[in-house]
């Protein structure tokens, strides 16, 4: 059968082909997979029920129902100072997933440059390819906390390119940028005539210092899609809600696209977002909460046995070196699966600047990760 070029070009998910091998194994502790171990918190999960038993089941606006809009544009700009209208600036969407691949849509025309950062989140470079952009990576180094400098960008930007995306706090790296290295991200945007696509959908999970959303910078609004959604921070990977903020002319053009594809998100998830909104953030503090204490704990145990790991900022994953052992990526991935049956996600699945690194996630239970984090000492003692 013909298929498509451009999905020709694209590879299977690192992290898919590596869970190919996870999928059958028996009781194997994994820490691979980038998603909450807490279900929905029970409020948003009653709303959505109730919502199903007045008999909401129909389609809605495109752009999402009005009052979770107005519900979004309020929140952002209680916890941010953002200003977003919800008439015109705001899309909700099917997980930050479908805005992110709606704002690359929305902006790129075949051949136009997208800068995208190694090691990073896998959707971003094939969707940029899918749209018939070409992706450029920047290669971060452990030094910076794999982080983009003003630099890296001005070093690769041409006349072709068109966007840039960040994603902070960071998957794989859990890193997240200051106020003051965004700013001078900012600069080199504004002068280079960028648009940011900028994930912040771990911004719920930052540990540290206060998050702060790039389109909150001075200039910075005209020029940034904003993407947030609700699989992280509440926990509602399965509900498939998200939402992008921007510029109206571009945040039309999105719509244009997601009228003719998704139509519009679920209505009963759009209802739990607008409870999520209203009434989440206790529930996400004392997840928070949790996270934290794992993040401690996962950090010095790594340290302790020899895999040397800097702090993450946020998210809820460690990315420590593995170098010290001589083995690639994939190798130790492969070679801790099948010895002590603990699945990590080798960093190459994230681009080449993740060889010398693995992913593990700590949205996983205090006790598995104890357990885990004992089986991998065992596994270097035995290298
Ligand atoms: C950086 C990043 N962006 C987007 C997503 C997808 O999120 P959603 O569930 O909202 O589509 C993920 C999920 O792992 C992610 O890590």
């Amino acid at each position: 059968m013909k298929i498509s070029k451009l999905v020709k070009q694209i590879p299977p998910s690192g992290i898919r082909v590596f869970f190919e091998l996870v999928l059958g194994m028996k009781d194997v502790i994994s820490l691979g997979v980038g998603e909450p171990d807490f279900v929905t918190p029970w409020n948003i999960r009653e709303k959505a029920i109730f919502s199903l038993e007045e008999g909401y089941t129909s389609y809605t606006s495109n752009k999402g129902i009005i009052e979770l809009r107005r519900e979004i544009s309020r929140y952002l700009n209680g916890k941010y100072g953002l200003d977003y209208d919800p008439e015109e600036e705001i899309l909700v969407t099917v997980g930050v997933s479908e805005g992110y691949d709606l704002a690359i849509r929305a902006i790129t025309d075949s051949g136009d440059k997208v800068l995208v950062q190694d090691p990073t989140y896998v959707s971003y470079a094939p969707v940029i390819t899918i749209c018939g952009g070409k992706a450029v990576h920047m290669k971060t180094e452990p030094g910076d906390g794999f982080k983009i400098t003003p630099r890296d960008i001005s070093r690769v930007c041409d006349k072709k390119t068109r966007a840039i995306v960040l994603n902070y706090p960071n998957n794989p790296t859990g890193n997240s940028y200051s106020r003051k290295e965004l700013k001078g991200i900012a600069v080199v945007v504004a002068k280079k005539g960028l648009i940011m696509v900028s994930d912040e959908i771990y911004c719920g999970l930052t540990y540290d210092f206060k998050h702060t959303p790039f389109s909150s910078l001075p200039g910075m609004k005209e020029r940034t899609i904003y993407l947030n959604g609700f699989s992280k921070a509440y926990a509602m990977t399965g509900w498939r809600i998200g939402y992008a903020c921007g510029p109206k002319d571009i945040i039309a053009a999105m719509t244009k696209i997601h009228q003719y594809t998704m139509m519009c998100v679920p209505i009963t998830s759009q209802m739990a977002a607008v409870e999520a909104l209203k009434n989440g953030d206790r529930s996400v503090e004392e997840m928070k909460r949790e996270y934290r204490r794992r993040r401690e704990f996962v950090i010095a145990r790594l340290n302790e046995i020899g895999l040397s790991c800097h702090k993450p900022e946020g998210a809820f994953y460690a990315f420590p070196s593995i170098k010290k052992t001589g083995l690639s990526s994939l190798e130790f991935s492969s070679r801790l699966l099948k010895q002590e049956k603990v699945a990590v996600v080798p960093g190459t699945a994230f681009g080449p600047s993740g060889e010398g690194y693995i992913r593990i996630s700590y949205a996983t239970g205090f006790d598995k990760l104890k357990e885990a984090m004992e089986k991998i000492e065992r596994f270097l003692k035995a290298l």
